[in-house]
């Protein structure tokens, strides 16, 4: 089987959408609340007043990826606020980012005054507003934030992080955030300020920011497997790993999990191939398991070998 848990609840498949991906409005929700062999929904990351987003063009296809400087666009906080408070179909994680740090903390006042009693996940990491730094990249900034969220929220919390490239920003990231009672770690979001070029065109291919943007899809596999395994050799156990990035088939599933990831999220291949995707990648997940001899996930969580 493919069981695995989301806080205290044991949910059929590892797999999530990685957010901003089929999240955004009403239907694309409820298309997610309704794809089989998908294991719960994270919805686009919400900020307090709804945002149109970027200029078009702001997705690109790569022919090992994606580039995207979308900026953000979702209905605002009380939309997604009110669906997951309502949804009962599938379980589901309210994502919600922070443009600056009084926003984080204005948001994260809102959900816990609120009803809802479910996870909730603070993008620190948004690499496509004019402007804004990632706020993940400012270890001490991070640090400042999360003290005054655990002043006053007492409900599941959990951040996703940008990629990290250097061991010693994994040593620093992770001594942050095992001061705090996070839930889950959810990494990575998109390789920030890459830029593709066309040959033909001589041009970029998104409009905003002259074309730089975030970078996902097989190209970022190994960035996205190196920081789940760094984070679970770091974090407090209780703090569990989603993993996000390059994920094209179930080997990489497969690959996520040995590094340690609890949950693994698809988003580019999602774009690519449509919701079908989550189905493909559990068949092949469970063909590679059965070959292994493995009966569960957590007969080969977290046990990539070494050398
Ligand atoms: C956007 C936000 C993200 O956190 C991300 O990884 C990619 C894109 C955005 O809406 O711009």
């Amino acid at each position: 089987n493919l069981q695995a848990t989301l806080l205290d609840q044991t949910i059929d498949s590892p797999f999530l959408n990685a957010s901003g991906v089929h999240c955004q409005t009403q239907e694309e929700l409820d298309d997610l609340a309704q794809t089989k062999n998908l294991g719960a929904l994270v919805t686009k990351s919400a900020t307090l007043q709804v945002r149109e987003g970027n200029p078009n063009p702001r997705y690109y296809d790569l022919p090992a990826g994606s580039i995207n400087s979308m900026g953000l666009p979702n209905l605002g906080y009380e939309f997604y606020l009110d669906y997951v408070t309502k949804a009962d179909k599938k379980p589901t994680i309210l994502s919600v980012a922070a443009l600056s740090a009084a926003d984080a903390i204005t948001l994260l006042k809102k959900i816990q005054a609120s009803d809802y009693e479910g996870p909730t996940e603070l993008n620190l990491s948004c690499p496509n507003i004019v402007g804004e730094p990632q706020l993940a990249y400012d270890f001490e900034n991070t640090d400042k934030v999360l003290a005054e969220v655990f002043s006053f929220y007492t409900k599941p919390l959990g951040v996703k992080l940008p990629p990290y490239f250097d061991l010693v920003h994994f040593d620093k990231i992770s001594a942050v955030l095992n001061k705090y009672p996070l839930t889950h770690v959810n990494t990575i979001n998109s390789v920030g300020n890459g830029l593709w070029v066309d040959i033909e065109t001589e041009q970029v291919v998104t409009k905003a920011k002259g074309g730089f943007g975030g970078v996902g899809g097989a190209m970022v596999l190994p960035t996205a497997l190196a920081n789940v395994r760094a984070l679970r050799q770091r974090l407090n156990p209780s703090i569990k790993i989603m993993g996000t990035g390059g994920v094209t088939t179930g080997a990489d599933a497969f690959a996520h999990i040995l590094c340690g990831a609890e949950l693994v999220s698809v988003g580019t291949q999602v774009i690519k191939e449509g919701l079908g995707a989550y189905d493909r990648l559990t068949a092949e997940l469970k063909e590679i398991m059965a070959a292994k001899g493995y009966t569960s996930l957590s007969d080969f969580r977290g046990k990539l070998k070494e050398l």
